[in-house]
C-alpha cells in the first residue's frame, strides 16, 4: 500500500489518502497544544511516543474483543487505520476527579469518583468544545440513539480494560478522551488516538503526572513522562 496526499492536518497528526480507498494512513506529530489550540509546543519524539503508545493500546483492545480503526503500525511515527466519519462528540470517561471535572463542580483532584461517569461534548473549535446532553446531542442530529448507546457501553467497557491494564503498570486510570467514527458500511468504530495525550495516567504510588497535564501545567519533561508510559507498557524507548 502507498501513501498518497495529505488529505487532512489536524493538531496532531496528518491523514494521508492511500491506494487502498477505505484505508488512510496516519503520520503522529511532535506538535502539542492545550487550552483549544491557545497553548502550542513542538515537542520532538512526542509523535513517535504517541503512535506507539496508540498501537499497544489499540491492538490490547482488539484482543480484548473491542474492535477499532486501527490497522496497523507502519513506521515509528505512523499506522494504517479503516477510513472512517467522524461523529463529532469527544467522549470522556472519569474515574477520578481531575481536570475540568474539578474546575466545575469543585471536586477535589485526585478524589475517587463513587461511581465512573460519561460525559459528552461537542467537537467543534469555534464553540470550544462545549459540555453537552444525550437532548443535545438528539436534537443536533450528532448520534443516533442507538449510536449513543453503543459508545456509551463500549465506553465502559474500554475503561474496564484500561484500567485494569494501567494497574498492572503501576498506573491510575484518572480519566481519558475517546472518538468514534462511521466506515463506509455504516458500522460505527473507536477512532482517533488513545495516548498521554487524550488520557490522565498518574503513577499509582506517587501520583506524579505522566500524561498531557505535564505539559498544560508545564511540569516538567513531556517527553520524559511518556517515555516512562511507553516503558512500562513494555514498548520499545528510543535512545535520546
Ligand atoms: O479537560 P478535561 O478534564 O475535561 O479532560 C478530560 C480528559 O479528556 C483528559 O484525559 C483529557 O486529556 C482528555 N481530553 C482530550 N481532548 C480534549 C479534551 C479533553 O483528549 N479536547
Amino acid at each position: 500500500m502507498e501513501k498518497l496526499e495529505q488529505l487532512y492536518e489536524g493538531k496532531a497528526k496528518r491523514i494521508y489518502r492511500t491506494t487502498e480507498e477505505d484505508v488512510v494512513w496516519v503520520s503522529y506529530k511532535d506538535s502539542a497544544t492545550a487550552f483549544n489550540g491557545e497553548k502550542k509546543a513542538e515537542i520532538e519524539g512526542k509523535g513517535r511516543l504517541n503512535n506507539e503508545i496508540s498501537t499497544i493500546l489499540f491492538e490490547l483492545l482488539k484482543e480484548k474483543g473491542i474492535e477499532s480503526h486501527f490497522v496497523k503500525r507502519v513506521s515509528e511515527t505512523e499506522q494504517l487505520v479503516k477510513k472512517v466519519t467522524i461523529i463529532p462528540l469527544e467522549v470522556v470517561v472519569r474515574n477520578i476527579a481531575a481536570g475540568s471535572l474539578s474546575k466545575r463542580t469543585g471536586l477535589p483532584e485526585g478524589q475517587i469518583l463513587p461511581k465512573t461517569i460519561l460525559e459528552y461534548y461537542f467537537k467543534n473549535d469555534d464553540l470550544g468544545d462545549p459540555l453537552i446532553n444525550e437532548d443535545h446531542i438528539d436534537i443536533l442530529n450528532i448520534a443516533t440513539k442507538e449510536q449513543l448507546e453503543i459508545i456509551s457501553e463500549q465506553a465502559f467497557q474500554i475503561n474496564e480494560v484500561l484500567t485494569s491494564y494501567f494497574a498492572q503498570k503501576n498506573v491510575k486510570l484518572v480519566d481519558f478522551k475517546l472518538e468514534f467514527g462511521v466506515d463506509r458500511d455504516g458500522q460505527l468504530l473507536l477512532a482517533d488516538e488513545i495516548s498521554p495525550d487524550t488520557c490522565r495516567l498518574w503513577d499509582a504510588e506517587t501520583n506524579e503526572k505522566l500524561d498531557k497535564d505535564v505539559f498544560r501545567r508545564e511540569l516538567g519533561s513531556l517527553t520524559d513522562a511518556y517515555e516512562t508510559i511507553l516503558k512500562r507498557l513494555g514498548g520499545l524507548s528510543c535512545t535520546k
